[in-house]
């Protein structure tokens, strides 16, 4: 097949102000295609963080464009050689990509094809994991022949609609069932004196999240990568608020965080909750999850919904956020696809 679409890599750290111009046009193109509702996140917000230096992640972002216009987006990343959890992460190539909707259907999105295999070889990714919420996506990856190996949602909870009461409630009923449990918050930011405590045991109650069939490593958020996580939130402006629940012995049984962030009033979003395996069934999720959208709500009177993202599978999670009121948003899923399977689709075209 000629091929009259060309690929360029974009380095973000040294790209000029044409680029930016592009970018952020096609970037506002997607948004009112996407989430037409939702305030935008400013360009200085959007550019500093992808000129930030990522200690922990690589990025390989492309474009491809027509004089002055973006016709369509390439961005891939993986785990960076040395980073804690690489060894059970470094075959996995995750990518995000898209089509100006004025240029779809005409060969653009299978030019990515060769490119994310030669990443792929490069870097010896052997499995490339894509996610999408669009039926245009859905259709370009059953067509590549990706399988779709996870399913999940953005799921909304409008606060006017909330049953305050009810909320108050599953506080109550958490600190009855466990007189003993401690509730700790923090605003703004968790204190450096307690990373090393927090890290293992959130990352070891990420790791119990479902992932369904889909090929993943194991999750490490160790304190150096906690503190880069905090600092690109410190960038953004965005402020944190987490709630611990502790066993008197100390250990943390169970988190829920949210995120703040002035450029989107509106919206608040609900990052992990977790409670861990041993301490499931006493309530402290809905006790959790009460008291942080209760204090959530009482910090930002401007704030019209919550926002999470959930596996479609995760029914404990979920049938604590549709008794709250969460209703889902946009489905997706994330397909993947074996590098020889990929290779193999590239030999049939
Ligand atoms: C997915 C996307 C990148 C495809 O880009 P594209 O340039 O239109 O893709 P191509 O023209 O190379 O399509 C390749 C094949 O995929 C299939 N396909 C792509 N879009 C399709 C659609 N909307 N309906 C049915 N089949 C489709 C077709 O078989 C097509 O070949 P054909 O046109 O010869 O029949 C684009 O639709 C898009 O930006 N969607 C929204 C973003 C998204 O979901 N991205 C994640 C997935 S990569």
């Amino acid at each position: 097949m000629t091929n009259r679409w060309l690929p360029v890599e974009v380095d973000t750290k040294s790209a000029g102000p044409d680029f930016w111009v592009r970018y952020h046009a096609y970037r506002r193109l997607r948004h009112a295609e996407t989430r037409p509702d939702d305030p935008i996140t400013p360009d200085d917000v959007v550019e500093g963080e992808m000129k930030r230096e990522d200690p922990y992640e690589l990025h390989f972002r492309y474009e491809i464009s027509d004089g002055n216009q973006m016709l369509s987006w390439l961005t891939a990343g993986a785990i960076r050689p040395g980073t804690p959890g690489y060894d059970t992460n470094k075959h996995l190539l995750w990518v995000e990509g898209s089509v100006h909707r004025h240029h779809r259907r005409q060969g653009i999105g299978r030019t990515w094809i060769p490119l994310l295999l030669e990443v792929m070889e490069r870097h010896s990714h052997t499995t490339l994991s894509v996610g999408t919420e669009e039926k245009s996506g859905h259709s370009f990856l059953k067509w590549l022949g990706a399988e779709s190996k996870f399913t999940g949602a953005e799921n909304r909870l409008k606060l006017a609609d909330v049953d305050w009461a009810m909320l108050e409630s599953w506080i109550a009923e958490g600190r009855k069932r466990s007189p003993d449990t401690r509730m700790e918050v923090y605003d703004g930011r968790l204190p450096e004196s307690m990373w090393d405590d927090y890290c293992p045991q959130f990352s070891s109650m990420l790791n119990t999240m479902p992932f369904e069939d889909l090929d993943h490593g194991e999750i490490v958020v160790t304190p150096p990568m906690l503190a880069e996580w905090l600092a690109r939130m410190d960038f953004g402006n965005r402020v944190g608020h987490w709630m611990l629940t502790r066993e008197p012995d100390g250990i943390i049984s169970g988190i829920t965080d949210m995120v703040y962030a002035p450029y989107t009033p509106t919206i608040v979003h609900q990052g992990f909750t977790g409670v861990r395996p041993d301490a499931r069934g006493r309530g402290l999720g809905k006790w959790l999850k009460g008291a942080m959208a209760l204090h959530v709500r009482d910090l930002y009177p401007n704030a019209w919904w919550f926002v999470t993202d959930n596996a479609g599978s995760n029914a404990p999670m979920l049938a604590i956020n549709r008794a709250m009121g969460f209703r889902t948003y946009r489905e997706g899923s994330e397909y993947q696809i074996t590098r020889d399977a990929l290779a193999a689709r590239l030999q049939l075209r």
